[in-house]
């Protein structure tokens, strides 16, 4: 069963400060409606995403882990097996997830605000394919939510705006854009 659900939230900041608005919007869930809900919402409180590290074997999607500032999220699925990572630099977020899922994730991958890619898992097979972007631009990835036990059954995509990514120019996509290279 798949749920595809887009909602946003428009908010203008008060009080005290000089009114600035943000803009957040929600892509998914992607996947299947077994394993047990997380949420990384609180892991905002570390700083935006600096890093990957996602396990994969030839069908699936084994385990996602997203370091925030400094700390590493939880993670989710299961710690078997050799994880590939990527790192991003100061200033660069994540704009767009592409991916594939039946029951579980199968495909994910990851483009920045400076044209960068990052891929894992097969890119090739029987799911359904998604492409989740921001509703607002200039907003990055901010923290994912999903489904998992043994493996990553699904993922959602919670965008904002970040005051260190902002500036970030995102009409200099590439359509071939440098890959990040998995460490
Ligand atoms: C990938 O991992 C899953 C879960 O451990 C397993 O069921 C599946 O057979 C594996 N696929 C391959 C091609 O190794
Ligand atoms: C963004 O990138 C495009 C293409 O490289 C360039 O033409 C444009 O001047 C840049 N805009 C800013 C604000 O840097």
């Amino acid at each position: 069963m798949v749920a595809l659900v887009l909602s946003f939230f428009l908010c203008a900041g008060v009080s005290g400060s000089p009114a600035r608005m943000r803009f957040s919007s929600y892509s998914g869930e992607y996947g299947g409606n077994s394993g047990d809900y997380f949420d990384q919402s609180s892991n905002q409180l570390d700083g935006p995403i600096t890093a990957l590290k996602i396990r994969a074997n030839d069908s699936y999607i084994i385990s996602l882990q997203v370091r925030y500032g400094d700390s590493w999220s939880n993670t989710e699925g299961s710690a078997v097996g050799n994880p590939s990572g990527a790192e991003l630099f100061l200033g660069e977020g994540f704009v767009q997830v592409t991916g594939r899922f039946g029951s579980y994730v199968e495909y994910l991958a990851f483009r920045t605000n400076l044209g960068r890619l990052v891929a894992f898992g097969p890119s090739a097979g029987s799911g359904m394919t998604f492409n989740a972007e921001p509703l607002f631009s200039n907003a990055v990835l901010r923290y994912v939510s999903g489904r998992s036990g043994s493996l990553v059954n699904a993922l959602g995509f919670h965008w904002d705006q970040d005051q260190f990514t902002e500036t970030g120019n995102q009409s200099s996509f590439s359509t071939h854009p440098p890959q990040i290279t998995p460490t």
